[in-house]
């Protein structure tokens, strides 16, 4: 009781609440105030508690694939930030080979641009396209929407929220986004670090100084991405040209998404191929593994770095910080 009395107290103190349940106001998760505002808007489109277990309950069904086998959680698990980390690629049903790594799911509700190219601009929209992709779970909207209709328990579940047991497009999609949209980090070590409730380590505390001189500009905080394009010089892969294949412009060749660094010690492998498989990796990376010289390279990153041995664990010490246990482990997000 009084562990909940004091999430209240700071609940309305410190944080403006993002997420209520509709009927008890358990609070789900909250926007620390220096955050900036979301692009999803939760005023006008709240999130429900029997919307978002709605939402959660389609994320873990295999039942929106072809054959029954894949559910977006078996390319997003939560164990690892909603991303999979046992291959490079995605792996899709029938075990077929994806072309990309699949990225965290977290703080979409702060996104414009979604996939490493950007080719999705639309949260809600979203699913269509791993729903229908041949080599993810290869199915039609129709099936989908057929099968839920089907189902012994769904079209109860969506009248209770929509109103109508009949499933369509976009309640189907909608209830999709209370979920994703809920996946909300925002209490890790740094966030308690910067609010003054923990305090760092002499190492911790170098790392992030030395990532606010090298990474912020591209990974800034509070959400340590800008959410948009560049090219970091990771050794180039002529198959995917990243956002040149929606923008059709010769200099976004071999430009990707951005990604955040939100608990970045569980999302490995990382980059858009999967291509590096420790952190440690990518940190000699960005020191000593890019072609300064490289035409496609972001000019924030034509400087050499020299980091020593020492700072290259204290920047790694700091982007352990960013772990966020009570996001990773959150009960609620849980099948
Ligand atoms: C077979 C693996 C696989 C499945 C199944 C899958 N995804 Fe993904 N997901 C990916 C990959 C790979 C990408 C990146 C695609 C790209 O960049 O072209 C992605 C991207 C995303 C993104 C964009 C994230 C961002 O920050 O850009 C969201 C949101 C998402 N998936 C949600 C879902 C949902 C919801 C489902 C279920 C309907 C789902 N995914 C099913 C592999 C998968
Ligand atoms: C010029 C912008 C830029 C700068 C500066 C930059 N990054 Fe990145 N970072 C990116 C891009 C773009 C990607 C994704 C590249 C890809 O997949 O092709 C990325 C990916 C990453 C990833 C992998 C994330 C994942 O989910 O796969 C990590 C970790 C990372 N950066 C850490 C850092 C660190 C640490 C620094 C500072 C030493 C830094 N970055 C500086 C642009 C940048």
């Amino acid at each position: 009781m009084l562990s909940r009395l004091i999430l209240i107290f700071f609940g309305f103190t410190l944080c403006i609440v993002a997420v209520q349940w509709d009927e008890d106001e358990v609070l789900l998760a909250s926007i620390p105030d220096n955050w900036p505002d979301p692009v999803y808007d939760f005023q006008s489109h709240p999130i429900s508690k029997k919307g978002f277990e709605l939402g959660r309950k389609l994320f873990h069904d295999p039942g929106l694939s072809l054959d029954s086998t894949i559910s977006c959680a078996s390319c997003h698990s939560q164990f690892n930030a909603f991303t999979h980390v046992d291959h490079p690629v995605s792996h899709g049903i029938q075990d077929r080979i994806g072309k990309r790594n699949s990225p965290v799911l977290i703080n979409l509700a702060w996104s414009r641009n979604f996939h490493w190219d950007g080719g999705v601009v639309n949260l809600q929209m979203q699913p269509l396209n791993p729903i229908m992709n041949p080599v993810e779970m290869d199915n039609t909207i129709e099936n989908v929407l057929a099968y839920l209709n089907a189902h012994p328990e769904y079209p109860s579940l969506f009248y209770q929220i929509y109103g109508d047991s009949t499933i369509t497009t976009k309640s189907f999609l909608s209830a999709l986004e209370q979920f994703t949209v809920s996946l909300i980090s925002s209490n890790s070590k740094y966030d308690q670090f910067i609010k003054g409730d923990v305090k760092f380590t002499k190492q911790e505390k170098n790392g992030l100084k030395l990532f606010r001189k090298h990474c912020s500009t591209c990974h800034p905080e509070p959400l340590f991405t800008t959410n948009s394009f560049a090219n970091n010089g990771i050794p180039k892969d002529t198959s995917d040209l990243g956002r040149y294949g929606i923008t059709m412009q010769i200099e976004d060749s071999y430009l990707f998404k951005i990604p955040t660094l939100r608990n970045i010690a569980y999302s490995f492998p990382y980059m858009h191929n999967g291509s590096f498989k420790r952190l440690q990796d990518v940190i000699e990376h960005y020191n000593s593994g890019i072609d300064r010289g490289d035409e496609r390279l972001s000019p924030v990153l034509r400087n050499e770095m020299n980091l020593s041995d020492m700072e290259k664990k204290d920047l790694l010490a700091f982007l352990n910080t960013l772990t966020d246990k009570s996001f990773m482990f959150n009960r609620s997000f849980m099948e």
